[in-house]
């Protein structure tokens, strides 16, 4: 097999060849002055099961436009398979309709990847696990859980509650609650006033005096996390600990989430976060060996 990286997250890509005991295929990626994107195979793959990584994090556009393209350049190179490997698939919020005349770009998406020629995919934590159905080729969802569970309970932490910050994460929340020693579970009741705008409004269960772990897929302007740090507060939670698949970290979340409110925010790498964006609560677990597994 053959592993080639997007520009997206090289790191995690060399991390996932290195688990393999390979290394990553040559690549030549370039901009042109227009802004239009090229991408060259450097070596045969006639035949081969060729694995391209590319998180389609910011510029989300331009990175999952050059996923499409470098599968292009795989099937016209005669790869056997070509397995797309998303470990953060973009437009996964937009699953469905929530008003009248809009897309549901998380479909376009998939079509777009089936499409451009991908034998199959491969994708970690997807928002919502009906994007899989998207799909009419194979489609390996692989969870981030293990990594940030297997972290969470090294600290074994007395009267623990975990807590989904919005209905809609439910089960994720409960699936870490019962494999932390089935701590209780507790419930944010989260509307939304406009995009990238959480309101919280209430709390269900008991946080009082406890270590809390609020548990989302991704954290992008951190709103939603940081909202429910207020909440929690006013409660009576003791400690509080923020934990997601996917660090979007789009402004202001980096402030939100350093100003004191969290003992420590927990994320994976499947998106790259920069020395600049870092800041002291800040944990980056690695997802690379669950990827190279799934491979
Ligand atoms: C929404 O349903 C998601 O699961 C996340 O809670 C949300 O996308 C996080 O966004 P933000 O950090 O901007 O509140």
């Amino acid at each position: 097999l053959r592993i080639f990286s997007g520009s997206a997250n090289v790191d995690l890509s060399q991390e996932v060849a290195r688990y393999l005991g390979i290394t990553l295929g040559p690549m030549v990626q370039k901009t042109f002055a227009d802004g239009e994107l090229y991408v060259q195979i450097q070596e045969s793959i006639r035949g081969r099961d060729v694995y391209l990584i590319q998180p389609c994090c910011k510029p989300v556009n331009d990175h999952f436009m050059e996923l499409l393209i470098m599968i292009d350049a795989c099937r016209r190179a005669s790869a056997r398979q070509v397995t797309a490997v998303l470990p953060y698939y973009c437009y996964a919020r937009a699953d469905r309709k929530t008003a009248g005349r809009e897309s549901i770009a998380a479909k376009l998406i998939a079509n777009l990847v089936v499409k451009a020629g991908a034998n199959r995919v491969l994708a970690m934590d997807l928002h919502s696990a009906q994007i899989q159905g998207y799909f009419d080729i194979p489609f390996d969802h692989v969870y981030g859980s293990p990594v940030l569970i297997r972290y969470l309970a090294e600290k074994a932490f007395p009267d623990l509650v975990v807590v989904s910050p919005d209905v809609g994460g439910v089960a994720r929340a409960r699936a870490f609650a019962k494999k932390l020693d089935d701590a209780p579970l507790a419930i944010i009741d989260k509307r939304r006033q406009a995009h990238n705008k959480a309101e919280v409004l209430n709390v269900i269960g008991d946080v009082r005096g406890k270590t809390v772990v609020l548990v989302d897929d991704m954290i992008d302007t951190a709103g939603t996390m940081h909202e429910a740090s207020r909440l929690l507060r006013r409660e009576g939670a003791e400690r509080i600990y923020a934990c997601a698949t996917h660090a979007v970290l789009s402004d202001p979340a980096c402030e939100r989430l350093s100003d004191g409110s969290f003992e420590e925010v927990i994320v994976t790498n499947t998106i790259p976060v920069p020395e600049s964006r870092r800041f002291s609560q800040l944990t980056v677990l690695s997802v690379a060996d669950l990827i190279g597994e799934a491979i």
